[in-house]
């Protein structure tokens, strides 16, 4: 579909970046889009009414994609960050083929780093079931280098775990360690974190892996993605805008968006709650 949000850059582009996630751990795209596009205004919708996504079908995920980013439209949009990993890795050609806007989603921006600080071409993955097995960041990945070798895993017990607010615990540690052993003897240099959630373990992870393993997070480079999106489609906002986030979600938020908002310093303000149909 043609991209119809494009507005003219002279004065900017005041309309929000809308962002989605299945849920609460979208917040630390949020995160890395504040840190980079201060000026930005962001409407933040998450899905809480139906997380996790990370365990669904294809066709359930693109359907719930697209009621999403529907209504990030009718909020006035001028552009899509998928924020989740699995609605990226599922949804986003669907997406692509029926939203009016341009999109970003966290699997390439992820795959671009990772090819890019790659030294031995071994490139790990971690995510959700349903991440893992769409195959798309090894996709991304082998079309951006034939070359890298790459081996996944879904690491289904992490983001309860990180819900849980047990970021730095002795059992957060074991479980990683059972994950991310094989990888490791495998000779991975490079680890891709494809879920939103696992940007919050990042610290207990380079605890544990060290030096040897450089770690990809599909936040940071998401955000990268967005500010070229913004200068390449003239989209950005003035740079005397003040930005801002509105956080809002389909059902009331639970304990978890209190160590999202501890981790990552967020002031969410007050929620709003909508629903989709
Ligand atoms: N947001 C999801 C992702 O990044 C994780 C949580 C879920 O399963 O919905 O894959």
């Amino acid at each position: 579909m043609p991209v119809s949000n494009d507005a003219p850059a002279k004065g900017g582009d005041p309309r929000p970046i809308g962002v989605f996630d299945s849920g609460i751990g979208g917040l630390t795209v949020v995160s890395a889009l504040r840190r980079l596009l201060p000026h930005e205004s962001i409407y933040y919708l998450g899905d809480t009414a139906r997380v996790p996504y990370g365990g669904k079908s294809a066709s359930t995920v693109q359907r719930y994609s697209l009621e999403v980013a529907s209504l990030l439209l009718r909020e006035n949009a001028k552009t899509v960050v998928v924020a989740c990993n699995t609605a990226s890795a599922l949804a986003l050609s669907t997406l692509e083929g029926q939203l009016p806007v341009t999109l970003t989603g966290v699997i390439r921006p992820g795959a671009q780093a990772a090819t890019a600080v790659t030294r031995n071409g071994h490139i790990g993955v971690i995510g959700t079931r349903a991440t893992i097995k769409s195959g798309a960041y090894e996709r991304a990945l082998i079309a951006l280098n034939p070359d890298v070798r790459v081996v996944a895993r879904a690491c289904p017990l992490l983001v309860p775990l990180i819900e849980e607010g047990w970021l730095e615990s002795e059992v957060t540690d074991k479980v990683l360690m059972q994950y991310l052993e094989p990888m490791i003897a495998d000779g991975i240099d490079t680890l891709v974190l494809g879920c939103t959630h696992y940007p919050l373990l990042r610290p207990a992870i380079s605890r544990l892996l060290g030096d040897a393993v450089t770690l990809v997070d599909s936040a940071e480079n998401c955000a990268t993605a967005v500010r070229a999106l913004l200068q390449e489609h003239a989209l950005g906002a003035s740079a005397e805008g003040a930005g801002g986030l509105h956080v809002a979600l389909t059902d009331a938020p639970d304990a978890f968006l209190r160590v999202a908002n501890e981790a990552l310093q967020l002031d969410v303000g007050e929620i709003q709650l909508r629903t989709l149909i």
